[in-house]
């Protein structure tokens, strides 16, 4: 990956100078002052067409097309950040990487850096400050919308869905809302089990030998056997040809709630509360407006 963006930097830069970008880095890092550094680039139509190029080579294989959040880095267009989201703070963390995370330190150049940042600020979502109320969120989420009997948040709740201890910074404001309201539309990758990445969180419906119907959400599949979570976590581990009938169904095991089941009003505070879920937040906060 490495190689291929440093011929493509040699062929696109005639200025660029190694070694330029050193000193000049200590400060970036430093919070105090780098608070005031401001990247040059942004606005810049050649930085950030050359910052998706970069994108594309070194970190949509976390961060997903477009920085929408993949399967292993969070969505970068929801314009609030755990870790800071000015440029010198971006810049920090794209450089230095999140120590303890699968985010990695960068070898890119200063200016790289630079041309990435002003291409993510192009696909930046306007802030929308959450305006229900986080903790009735909360209350609802374990109590009265049994939203915790298919999630786990953090340590709390059912394994049937996808864990969510992270879904503030992972998805955006508007996936969380499609997520709930329609949650067909867009299925989940199954990545909790270390399944084949490809595996939605669709739902399965099989009868086996002695009759009896399974309905639940595939763990594990292959040609031949297939794993599959009912609704009360039990394991089925199966062979498929044993089977009578086996069949995806393409749709979410997660009933939509609609207004009926949830309004307006409460889906505002649910919100709320899930953007509260941030990957890392407990230690590092900054530059996100928040905090509960
Ligand atoms: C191997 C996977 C991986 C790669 C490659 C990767 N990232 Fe990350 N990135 C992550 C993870 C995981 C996090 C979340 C860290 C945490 O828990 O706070 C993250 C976090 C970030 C953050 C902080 C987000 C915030 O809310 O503050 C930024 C910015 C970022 N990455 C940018 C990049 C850029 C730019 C690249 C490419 C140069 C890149 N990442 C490459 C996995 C990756
Ligand atoms: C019967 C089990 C069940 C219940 C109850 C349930 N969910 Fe889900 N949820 C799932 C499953 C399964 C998925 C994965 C399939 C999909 O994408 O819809 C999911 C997906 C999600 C996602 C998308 C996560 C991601 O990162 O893609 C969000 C957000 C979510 N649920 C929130 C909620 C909230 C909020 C409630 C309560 C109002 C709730 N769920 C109730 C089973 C459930």
């Amino acid at each position: 990956m490495r190689m291929t963006s440093v011929q493509l930097w040699a062929t696109v830069a005639g200025v660029f100078v190694i070694g330029f970008s050193i000193p000049i880095w200590s400060q970036v890092a430093s919070p105090a002052r780098g608070e005031a550094v401001r990247n040059p680039l942004t606005g810049d139509p050649k930085a950030v067409t050359q910052g998706a190029v970069l994108f594309r080579q070194e970190c949509v294989f976390c961060h997903g097309v477009s920085a929408r959040g993949g399967m292993r880095g969070p969505d970068l267009t929801t314009g609030s950040w755990s870790h800071g989201g000015s440029d010198a703070e971006l810049a920090a963390t794209i450089s230095a990487g999140v120590p303890g995370t699968a985010m990695p330190p960068n070898k890119l150049t200063e200016e790289e850096i630079w041309q990435i940042i002003a291409y993510l600020r192009t696909l930046q979502q306007p802030v929308m400050p959450p305006t229900g109320d986080a903790r009735r969120g909360e209350t609802l989420f374990f109590g009265a919308t049994r939203c915790s009997s298919c999630h786990i948040v953090n340590g709390r709740g059912g394994r049937v869905g996808p864990e969510l201890s992270t879904v503030g910074s992972g998805r955006s404001r508007a996936y969380i809302i499609e997520s709930i309201r329609e949650p067909g539309r867009r299925l989940s990758e199954n990545r909790a089990f270390g399944g084949d990445a490809s595996l939605k969180y669709d739902t399965v419906t099989l009868v086996t030998a002695d009759g009896s119907t399974v309905v639940g959400v595939p763990l594990n599949e292959d040609t031949f056997t297939v794993q599959v979570m009912d609704m009360n976590e039990r394991v089925h581990s199966l062979e498929k040809k044993s089977l009578k009938s086996f069949r995806h169904e393409n749709r979410s095991l997660m009933p939509a709630y609609d207004l009926n089941r949830l309004s307006d009003a409460d889906l505002d505070d649910m919100v709320a509360f899930l953007q509260t879920l941030r990957a890392g937040s407990s230690a590092k906060k900054g530059g996100s407006h928040e905090d509960l």
